[in-house]
C-alpha cells in the first residue's frame, strides 16, 4: 500500500503529531524532564477525590456500571447527560436549548474535525470553503484538521502593549476577511496557547459578521464557560442558533475520558450525530456516566468555580511573578496577560535565535516547552518575526517547585540567547 495516498488526505505538516511525539518521547526517556509543554490539565486532589467517589458509586450500582461498560450510547451521545446538560445550560446561562441541541463526541478534538469538514473543504457544487480564524496565535490542534490543504485563513492580531511587561492580542477586524469562500468562523475562548479571552465586544462583532454572511460562529470553550471556567477576567458566555459552542470535560480533570460536547442548532447536531455514527458508531460513555450527577445537581459549576478555577488562577499568578523575578528588568520580554486557560505565552522581542532553537536548547537542559511557531495556522507569512519569538509554557501540569526550576532554566537560556545576539 502506498502511504502517499493517506498523505493526500491527512497531513501533519503543522507538527501536532511531531509535537505530541516529541513530548511523549521526552517523558519516556531516561532523563528526568520538566514537562511544561503539553496541554495536560493539573491533578487537583479535590477533583480526583470527587471522581473517585463517583467511580465507586458506579461500580457499586449494577445498573449504572452496565451503562459504563456494557451499552452503546446513541450516536448523539448519552441521553441522560444530554438532557441534564440542556437543563443546566438553560438554567445557568439562559440558553434556549433542549437535549436536541447537544451532541457528545470522543473529545472535542474529534468534534472539531467533524465540524470543520462539514463547513469547509470541497463541496458537491465544486465550491471550496475555508475556516476563518479571527486571529492567530490559535490552537495547534486545528491546523491539520482539514481534509484539504489551505483549509484555514487567519488574521494577524493587534498587539496592545501594557504595563509590567504584559501585552494583549486584540482582533484586527481589517484582517478578518469573510466572503463567499468562508465556511465558518472559529475562535478559542480562552485561547490556547495565549491565555487570551476575546472581549464581549469582539465576540459580538464576530457574531454579527457570522450572521450577516450566514455562516456559523464556532466558539471553542475547552477552557471556557460554564465549565471548567478557567477565565480570570470578565467575560459573558454566548450561544444562539447561528453559533456552535464546543465544550469539553478534559480540562475539568477528565482528559482520558475523551468527552467533547457540541451545543448547536438541531440541524447541526443531527449532522454531527450522523458523522459520529460513521466514525465512531457511538461516543464513549465513560465521561457521561462519571459526570451526569455533577451536571444534574449543578455541582460541576461549583466544582469549577470554587476549586478548579482558583487552583489555576493561583498557579498562573505564581508563574507570572516567578518569571518576573527570574527575568529581572533588563530583558525585553513580554507575557500575554493571563486571562484564562493554563498557559503563559511569552514573547521575546528581537530574540536573536528562533523560538524553535530556544525550545531545542531548553530540551537539552531538561525543560520541555512548546515553540510558538506551531500556533499560527492560516498565517501565510513567514517573514513575520513575531511567529518565531514566542513560546508556550504550561504552568499547571507540574508541582510548583518543579515549575520554579523550569522557569529559572528558561530565564537562563533566554538571557544567554540575548547575550549572544
Ligand atoms: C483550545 C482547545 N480546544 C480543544 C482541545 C481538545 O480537547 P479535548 O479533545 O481533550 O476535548 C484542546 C486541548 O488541549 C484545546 O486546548
Amino acid at each position: 500500500m502506498k502511504l502517499s495516498t493517506f498523505g493526500k488526505k491527512f497531513t501533519t505538516e503543522s507538527g501536532i503529531l511531531t509535537l505530541m511525539d516529541d513530548l511523549g518521547n521526552a517523558l519516556a526517556g531516561d532523563k528526568e524532564m520538566i514537562m511544561m509543554g503539553g496541554g495536560n490539565p493539573a491533578h487537583i486532589p479535590e477533583v480526583e477525590q470527587r471522581l473517585k467517589t463517583r467511580l465507586q458509586q458506579v461500580v457499586d450500582d449494577p445498573k449504572t456500571f452496565r451503562q459504563l461498560v456494557g451499552i452503546y450510547d446513541p450516536p448523539q451521545g448519552h441521553l441522560g447527560l444530554l438532557t441534564d446538560l440542556a437543563a443546566l445550560l438553560k438554567k445557568q446561562l439562559g440558553w434556549n436549548i433542549t437535549a436536541k441541541n447537544i451532541a457528545l463526541t470522543n473529545g472535542s478534538q474529534s468534534g472539531f474535525f467533524m465540524l470543520f469538514n462539514m463547513f469547509a473543504g470541497k463541496f458537491d457544487d465544486g465550491s471550496q470553503r475555508k475556516i476563518q480564524l479571527p486571529l492567530a496565535p490559535e490552537y495547534i490542534g486545528y491546523a491539520d484538521a482539514g481534509l484539504e490543504r489551505e483549509f484555514f485563513t487567519a488574521g494577524h492580531p493587534q498587539i496592545e502593549r501594557q504595563d509590567d511587561h504584559l501585552f494583549k492580542y486584540r482582533i484586527d477586524f481589517n484582517e478578518v476577511s469573510i466572503g463567499e469562500e468562508t465556511g465558518a468562523i472559529c475562535v478559542s475562548r480562552p485561547t490556547n496557547p495565549t491565555g487570551n479571552v476575546i472581549t464581549d465586544e469582539e465576540l459580538a462583532r464576530l457574531d454579527a459578521l457570522a450572521q450577516q454572511h450566514d455562516i456559523p460562529l464556532m466558539i471553542d470553550g475547552a477552557y471556557g464557560m460554564p465549565f471548567p471556567n478557567l477565565i480570570y477576567t470578565p467575560a459573558t458566555p454566548m450561544w444562539n442558533e447561528n453559533s456552535i459552542v464546543c465544550l469539553s470535560l478534559s480540562k475539568l480533570g477528565l482528559p482520558a475520558a475523551r468527552t467533547g460536547i457540541i451545543v448547536a442548532s438541531e440541524e447541526v447536531i443531527q449532522a454531527v450525530s450522523g458523522i459520529n455514527a460513521i466514525i465512531n458508531l457511538a461516543s464513549g460513555s465513560f465521561g457521561a456516566v462519571m459526570t451526569q450527577e455533577l451536571v444534574k445537581t449543578g455541582e460541576i459549576i461549583s466544582l469549577s468555580n470554587d476549586v478548579v478555577r482558583p487552583h489555576y488562577k493561583r498557579r498562573s499568578e505564581e508563574a507570572v511573578s516567578a518569571f518576573r523575578k527570574a527575568f529581572g528588568d533588563q530583558l525585553p520580554y513580554h507575557i500575554h496577560k493571563p486571562e484564562g486557560a493554563m498557559f503563559l505565552w511569552l514573547w521575546f522581542e528581537g530574540l536573536p535565535i528562533s523560538s524553535q532553537t530556544l525550545y531545542e536548547r531548553l530540551k537539552e537542559r531538561g525543560v520541555v516547552v512548546v515553540s510558538g511557531h506551531h500556533f499560527f495556522p492560516g498565517i501565510d507569512d513567514d517573514n513575520w518575526a513575531h511567529q518565531h519569538e514566542c513560546i508556550r509554557v504550561n504552568y499547571a501540569a507540574q508541582e510548583p517547585a518543579v515549575v520554579q526550576r523550569g522557569i529559572d532554566i528558561i530565564a537562563e537560556e533566554v538571557r544567554r540567547a540575548y547575550a549572544e545576539g
